[in-house]
């Protein structure tokens, strides 16, 4: 629609709450399409909008400076008239009335809402979590804190076996802390990939010192005055000067809930990313939505559906069609190693090895009925676009052709399936 079409009388703005990857993508998409009213970006935090991903990597290496990468300068934001509210989180939604109420009080009408308000940290809810000493890592706050703490021989307990929790653990060893790993599960990473690459990180992990418990179950933090050993449901104890807890994160609903909309672990949002209220739309990890892959309800914790979300809201709100959306991919860097992964894989998927983890470089190829579902790169890179193209096609995979990585991934697919 050219931009002279797109209504420009609405006296209230587009209110957008969260400034994270979805929200200012909406904010952005929003002109990008011609939307020429008001936006109000509103969010907890004070300082210009950041990348997330970098604060449990390169923010925590020795020397790095203190900031992560801006999602856009400030200049972008006076440039293309988008209002700013930092410091201040909103405290509920007024439906009837059209309205977010903030917690000065302070009321903005909204002419379409957009809720980006993401997740936070799961909370460690064992006694003693509250112990000055125990961290998380969310915010650009949270790992200047962590970042401080990481010195030499300190003594780091990292609960959690995750993205977080390895990323962490990776840059405490760097660092010349005392690394213990508690994990839940027996391998590291399960939530996310197949057996053969938690082995592969595992290793590399215990080379650089990193030690690991697994299936422990964290019964308490204790200390007096600050937290100083971690007790597990066997009994046994952990010292540590520095417990940090990567143990998943919950999203931010609480909100949307309290006004009404249908939430089940995630605002519920459909293609469009409209919730069940017409005049209110969600994106990015606050969501659950109906994946156009396999037909799984789900919610994912990633950029790529952040940004594919964030333009679907942008698009209907000016009535535009939306771009086509990548096939959703994760990465994680540990010890200077990198895990890509193309699609989401269920854990009941069929595992191909490309390659020998010993060289370090292989993928692994996930079959969901013999068709393409994820790939998973480590070390290497060459896999990741094809994957992602015939995870697109829902290709057919011949598993002999898949298994040998002198044959590109595309020569393994027999046909596209439309
Ligand atoms: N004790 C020990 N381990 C636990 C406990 C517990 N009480 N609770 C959970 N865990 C383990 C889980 O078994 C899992 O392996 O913590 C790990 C958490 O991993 P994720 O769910 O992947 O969460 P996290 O690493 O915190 O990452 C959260 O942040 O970097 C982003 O996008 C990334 O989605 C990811 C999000």
């Amino acid at each position: 629609m050219p931009e002279q079409q797109i209504p420009n009388e609405h006296q209230q703005p587009v209110v957008i709450i969260g400034a994270g990857h979805s929200g200012v993508a909406v904010a952005a998409g929003l002109r990008t399409r011609g939307w020429r009213g008001r936006i109000l970006l509103l969010d907890a935090e004070k300082e210009t909008p950041y990348e997330r991903p970098p604060l449990s990597k390169e923010l925590l290496k020795a020397g790095a400076p203190d900031e992560s990468t801006l999602l856009r300068k400030e200049k972008f934001f006076l440039d293309k008239g988008i209002e700013r509210l930092g410091g201040l989180s909103v405290e509920s939604i007024d439906r009837s009335g059209k309205a977010v109420i903030l917690s000065d009080g302070s009321r903005h009408a909204y002419h379409r809402l957009v809720i980006a308000t993401g997740s936070r940290a799961r909370a460690l809810t064992v006694p003693g979590a509250d112990l000055p000493g125990v961290l998380a890592l969310r915010t650009k706050d949270d790992a200047l804190e962590l970042k401080r703490v990481l010195v030499a021989d300190a003594r780091v307990a990292i609960i959690g076996a995750g993205y977080i929790g390895l990323e962490v653990a990776a840059a405490a060893a760097a660092r010349g802390c005392q690394v213990t790993v508690l994990e839940f599960q027996d391998r590291v990473m399960s939530r996310v990939t197949s057996a053969p690459v938690s082995c592969f990180f595992e290793n590399i992990h215990r080379e650089k010192g990193v030690r690991f418990v697994f299936g422990a179950a964290v019964t308490a933090i204790e200390g007096v005055g600050r937290a100083e050993q971690v007790q597990t449901a066997d009994g046994a104890r952990f010292p540590a000067d520095v417990v940090l807890a990567g143990i998943g994160v919950v999203p931010n609903q609480e909100i949307a809930e309290a006004a009404g909309l249908n939430c089940k672990d995630g605002i519920l949002v459909d293609d469009h990313g409209r919730t069940s209220e017409p005049e209110i739309y969600a994106a990015g990890d606050v969501t659950r939505f109906t994946s156009r892959i396999d037909g799984q309800s789900q919610r994912l914790e990633c950029i790529q559906n952040a940004m594919a979300q964030a333009d679907s809201v942008a698009a209907h709100i000016t009535g535009q069609t939306p771009s086509e959306p990548e096939i959703p991919w994760f990465r994680t860097v540990q010890h200077g190693v990198r895990l890509q992964t193309a699609g989401v894989r269920h854990p009941d998927d069929d595992i191909i090895v490309r390659g020998t983890p010993a060289d370090g470089k292989f993928s692994v190829v996930y079959l969901r009925k013999g068709r393409l579902s994820a790939v998973d790169t480590v070390g290497g890179l060459s896999d990741f676009r094809p994957a992602k193209k015939l995870i697109a096609q829902a290709a057919a995979i011949d598993p002999a052709l898949a298994a040998d990585p002198s044959i590109p991934l595309t020569g393994a697919a027999l046909q596209p399936s439309y």
